[in-house]
């Protein structure tokens, strides 16, 4: 089949967050250190009655309603996400509940887990399902979702929730470039969640910075790399008409785009430094993996690629900064906040770069190409005026007081694994057709309802 890729996307948050001006005031921080240090604005976060269960089977079902999808229509269903609740049950198979009813249980896929990453691995393994052999003609469904959060401490302020359905198939407005897919794989102890009976990693803040920007440059270059032997082209960031990032928070989003103009001036010639980068030339001999964390590298790069900035990844981080890091979907929300901030003609023809990053580590840096036709009918135009509720909704959500933010996550970080289990927050606050958890019997199994 030819250009696989995205024919619709879908999106949940939750219906009330916490604003980072007020949580700097909570935490005793100084002002300014979670909004303008860190880049982010609001926070997303759930209560008892929410679980990744929930999340996935709000997102699928929502998919299916909106785009008047049929359970049978589906081929391929699997979700990435790094928040377990059960060894060995996977999510998937909770979905199933929205297909067996209408007599459908012939679906391929299960859960992939690497922190971050797994949404992308989801979504590359629907690619190559609808790619291969075992294609049946039927959509994939690639679920990416999360509740991120951490203990309280500097890493409290980066959590965030969220689930993103892809619905993927031939002849996509959004395709997958082939071939030049990049990836970096390698073993690393920056973030990972060694106890079992908590929601909260274990974190090396510092590393897990310098393990997502080592694989940046690591995943761009081989990138740039395979284009160069395929095409015959020399790629650096003017190749992209937008460039997206897996956010943990903005500022390393930033600081990444800075970084890819930096691997940019390394691989020119001299001739090339001194013809396109003449502010920079004092940078000649700088090492790649000796610049990490050199305050004089980053100031002079962040300035140097502010244009780029503004035009071609700002554009992405509207969910990140109203929401926080979803883990899994983080990056496919930029998608979404890209395609929510143009229109379907300005969007047609453009090539989108994505940055994939998991701790642990695992990383792929590839990129998408917009159709060209938006006509009013054009599956492009369809996707994009399919996602003119997020922003709204965004701002339907209720703010709470970092108190009760506070008091929510202890009353999780008590109960995540409690059974017997009945929740004991209020519904009252749920967006329409939001599934919740009603009980946890004695045998940890879980039950919900939908609003
Ligand atoms: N006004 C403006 N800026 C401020 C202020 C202020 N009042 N106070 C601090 N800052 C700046 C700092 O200068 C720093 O900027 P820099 O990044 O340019 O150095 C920034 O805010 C962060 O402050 P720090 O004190 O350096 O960092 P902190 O100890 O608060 O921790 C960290 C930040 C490491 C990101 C932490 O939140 C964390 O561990 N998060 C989770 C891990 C993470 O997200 N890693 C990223 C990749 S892995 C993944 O996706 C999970």
């Amino acid at each position: 089949p030819e250009d696989v890729g995205i024919l619709a996307l879908e999106i949940v948050f939750p219906s009330q967050y916490v604003d980072q001006t007020e949580l700097e005031q909570f935490d005793g921080v100084s002002a300014g250190k979670y909004t303008i240090g860190l880049g982010q604005k609001k926070m997303g976060f759930c209560s008892d009655r929410e679980d990744i269960n929930s999340l996935c089977l709000t997102v699928v079902q929502k998919l299916l309603e909106r785009h008047n999808i049929k359970p049978s229509e589906i081929g391929r269903l699997e979700v990435g996400t790094e928040t377990i609740i059960d060894k060995s049950k996977s999510v998937k198979t909770v979905l199933m509940q929205l297909f067996e009813p209408h007599g459908v249980t012939d679906i391929e896929g299960i859960d992939t887990t690497n922190a971050c990453y797994g949404g992308t691995a989801a979504l590359f393994n629907s690619i190559a399902w609808v790619e291969s052999s075992a294609w049946n003609g039927r959509y994939a469904l690639a679920v990416a979702g999360d509740i991120a959060i951490y203990a309280k401490g500097p890493a409290r302020p980066t959590g965030g929730v969220g689930a993103i359905a892809m619905l993927i198939g031939p002849n996509a407005p959004l395709v997958f470039d082939r071939g030049i897919r990049a990836t970096y794989v390698k073993h690393a102890y920056d973030f990972y969640k060694p106890d079992l009976t908590s929601e909260y990693p274990v974190v090396d803040g510092k590393l897990s910075i310098q393990c997502y920007l080592n694989a940046l440059d690591q995943c761009y270059q081989q990138y740039c790399n395979k284009v160069s032997k395929k095409l015959n082209i020399q790629v650096d960031v003017n190749r992209f008409d937008a460039i997206l990032f897996h956010s943990p928070y903005g500022k390393l989003v930033q600081k990444s785009l800075a970084r890819l103009v930096l691997n940019d001036y390394v691989q020119s010639s001299e001739e090339e430094k001194t013809r396109k980068y003449p502010e920079l030339v004092k940078f000649n001999n700088v090492k790649l993996e000796e610049s990490y964390f050199d305050r004089d590298i980053e100031k002079a790069f962040l300035n140097y690629s502010k244009e780029t900035f503004d035009k071609k990844t700002s554009p992405s981080l509207l969910i990140a900064s109203q929401v926080g890091n979803m883990y899994t979907p983080s990056l496919y929300g930029g998608l979404i906040s890209l395609l929510i901030n143009k229109s379907a003609a300005e969007l047609a023809g453009q090539r989108i770069a994505m940055f994939s990053y998991g701790s642990g580590l695992a990383a792929s840096f590839f990129s998408i190409t917009v159709t060209q036709n938006c006509s009013p009918s054009s599956p492009l135009q369809k996707l994009v005026s399919n996602l003119n509720y997020v922003k709204p909704l965004l701002e339907l959500r209720q703010k709470i007081e970092p108190k009760k933010f506070e008091s929510t996550l202890e009353l999780r970080q008590k109960t995540c694994h409690s059974a017997p289990y009945e929740p004991i927050s209020s519904i009252e606050n749920f967006f329409p057709g939001t599934y919740y958890l009603i009980k946890i019997d004695e045998q940890h199994r879980r039950f919900y309802d939908r609003i």
